[in-house]
Formats: structure tokens, C-alpha cells, sequence
């Protein structure tokens, strides 16, 4: 089968489309045929793996333990593996696997991984599942949010138009966001009561303050948010910072002060996309799709992705073989 593959970490260059062996489903899998994949921040970040070298600690010193690229899916189900009881062949599912971005790929029942929301196409499912899951796990510990302000910063971002639409439809948050001039209308299409341009206003300086800012791109700082937050509010950013320095100003507002940092982690797990599944399917979450690559084109869209631009998310079309 043809995978996206990488044997070294470096520039977007690293990455080839390659045959490789196809999998074979374990008893508790089964065997998706991938019609698209994406590439998100994290899939680009792990390929450069400069900036965050600490994470191959879990990738691989030297070289990237796993060679196949990708984490987002949706596709049809091709095998089952003799344990499996929830999905049958024919089925068309979505989720998050690491390789996803091949041809085929294994994952185990209990994985992430759920049924396509059926009003999706392909390429619209595999552009759900990251930007939400990390929106929604990020954003939990700050719950509950109903009537709660919150300012999303980032807000054009695959994490930022996640958490604008949980916010507004989900946690039924009071949603301010901030984006670039080209994204105001799409953000506030997504829910947003105020969107502010960031080329040309600073919301630190409007005099407006917020329970939670959620900084969806980690490019702000706790420092510079403090005064926009209200007594008892809560700066969350999805990044380590510069210096990874958001951690240790977690710890220290922990016992300092009225407002508090958190560093956001984000989790993927199997119950939040049944959630998100049922959030598409009752109208409340749409994907939000900048560009579409054909697998080939890895290489441009994964310097795209690079890049920090993108509204949303990046898609690959990924072309399947005939079936044998
Ligand atoms: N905590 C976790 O578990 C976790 C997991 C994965 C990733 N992350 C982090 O999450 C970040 C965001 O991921 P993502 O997939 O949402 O990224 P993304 O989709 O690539 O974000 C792109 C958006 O960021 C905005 N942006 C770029 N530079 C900016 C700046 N200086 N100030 C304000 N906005 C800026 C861009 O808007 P403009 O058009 O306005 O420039 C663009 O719309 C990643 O960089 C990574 O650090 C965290």
C-alpha cells in the first residue's frame, strides 16, 4: 500500500510517499481503507521535532520510531479482527491513529475511533477529530463555563475554531474571539459573540475582561493577559512557552494571586469523539477546512502547515489502490 513515510526527522522534505507492507488487523482491530487524512500542527511538529526535542524521548532519539506519518482518518472498513464487535466491513468510520496517513491502517476497537457522522464527507470527518478533542480536554478543566466569558485567542487555528464552536454550542460560554482580518467573518460564523482583528486591536488594552482566556496557538503569555482577566480567572495555553516557562507560572499562580495559568493537555480519547459525533450530527460542530492536498503534495502542505497560517485545517486526499 502507499504511505506517507519518514525515516529521519528534518524539514518537510523528509517526507515521501513510499509502498509499504499493509497491516494486518489484531483480533481487537480493524482494518480501515483511508480515504483522507490531514496534517495537523502536532504531525508537522513531530516530523521537524526541533523546537520540541524533549518528545523524542516518546518518538525516538535518533529517528522517528514510527516511520509512517499522520494521526487523522475517515474511511471505510475493509477487515475485523475475530474479537471485534462494534464496527462490521462497509462501515464508514473517523478517528485518530498514529499512520494514519497511508492507504490502510489498523486500529483497535477501543481506540478513537467512531462511526463517520454521516452528513461528512470523507474529507470533511478526517478534519474533525484533533482541533476538537484538544479544544474540548484543554477547555474541560475550566468547567463548568455556562455564562462564563471566555476570549479565545488563536481563534482561526484547528484548536482555536474547535474551541469557539465548544465553547458557544457545548460548554454555552459567552465567546470573544481574536483572529487575523481574513478569518473575522468564519470566526464569528462559528459562534463568537465579538471578534476582534489582532492586526488592528489589542484586547489587552480594550479594557474588557474574561473568566477563562484560552490561548489556542500559545503565543500569548499569562503576563500580558493578567490584567484582561477578572479576580478568580484562569489564563489556559495550549504551548509550553518560550523557555517552557507555562508550567512553572502554573505552579506559582497555584499558590500566588487570585488568577490562575494552566497549561493545557490535550487528550484523545474514544467517549469525547462519540461526543463530537453527536455534536456534527445534531448541527452544533462543523469541519472548518482550509486546504486539500492530494497525497502526493505531502510535502506542500505539510511546509503549509509549517507555516502557522492555516485557517483550520489542511486535508490529503488520499487516493486509494483498487481493491484487490
Ligand atoms: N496542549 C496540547 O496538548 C497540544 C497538542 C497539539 C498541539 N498543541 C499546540 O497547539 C498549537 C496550535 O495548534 P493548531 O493545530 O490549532 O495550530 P494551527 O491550526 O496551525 O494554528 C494556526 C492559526 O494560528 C494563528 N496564529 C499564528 N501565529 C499567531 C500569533 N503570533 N498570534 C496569534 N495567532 C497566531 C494563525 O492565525 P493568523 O492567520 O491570525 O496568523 C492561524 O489561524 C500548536 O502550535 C501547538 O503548540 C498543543
Amino acid at each position: 500500500m502507499r504511505a506517507v513515510v519518514h525515516d529521519r526527522y528534518g524539514p518537510p522534505e523528509v517526507l515521501r510517499v513510499a509502498e509499504v507492507e499493509r497491516p494486518v488487523p489484531k483480533e481487537d482491530e480493524v482494518l480501515v481503507r483511508v480515504h483522507a487524512s490531514t496534517v495537523t500542527r502536532g504531525d508537522a511538529m513531530g516530523v521537524r521535532s526541533v523546537e520540541y526535542r524533549f518528545a523524542r524521548l516518546f518518538t525516538g532519539i535518533r529517528r522517528p520510531r514510527r516511520t509512517i506519518f499522520g494521526s487523522e482518518f475517515a474511511g471505510r472498513v475493509e477487515e475485523v479482527g475475530a474479537a471485534v464487535t462494534e464496527f462490521r466491513v462497509g462501515d464508514e468510520v473517523f478517528g485518530i491513529e498514529g499512520g494514519a496517513t497511508s492507504e490502510y491502517v489498523a486500529v483497535r476497537e477501543s481506540g478513537v475511533i467512531a462511526q463517520k457522522p454521516a452528513g461528512l464527507t470523507y474529507e470533511e470527518a478526517a478534519a474533525v477529530p484533533d482541533g476538537s478533542l484538544l479544544a474540548l480536554t484543554c477547555l474541560r478543566p475550566a468547567s463548568p463555563l455556562r455564562g462564563k466569558s471566555v476570549l479565545v485567542y488563536g481563534a482561526a487555528g484547528s484548536i482555536g475554531t474547535g474551541a469557539v464552536q465548544l465553547l458557544a454550542r457545548h460548554f454555552q460560554a459567552e465567546v470573544s474571539a481574536v483572529c487575523d482580518t481574513k478569518d473575522v467573518e468564519r470566526v464569528r460564523s462559528l459562534g463568537a459573540r465579538d471578534v476582534l482583528d489582532r492586526l488592528r486591536e489589542d484586547f489587552t488594552k480594550t479594557g474588557a475582561t474574561y473568566d477563562v482566556i484560552f490561548d489556542a496557538v500559545g503565543k500569548h503569555s499569562f503576563r500580558r493577559c493578567r490584567r484582561s482577566l477578572k479576580p478568580f480567572g484562569i489564563y489556559i495555553s495550549v504551548d509550553l512557552g518560550f523557555m517552557y516557562h507555562v508550567p512553572l507560572v502554573a505552579l506559582t499562580t497555584r499558590f500566588l494571586g487570585s488568577k490562575r495559568a494552566k497549561l493545557g493537555i490535550g487528550r484523545y480519547r474514544k467517549e469525547d469523539l462519540l461526543l463530537i459525533k453527536e455534536l456534527v450530527d445534531t448541527g452544533n460542530y462543523r469541519p472548518v477546512i482550509d486546504r486539500t492536498y492530494a497525497l502526493d503534495e505531502i510535502v506542500e502542505a505539510t511546509r503549509y502547515v509549517e507555516s502557522g497560517q492555516k485557517t483550520g485545517n489542511v486535508v490529503l486526499h488520499v487516493r486509494t489502490s483498487p481493491a484487490p
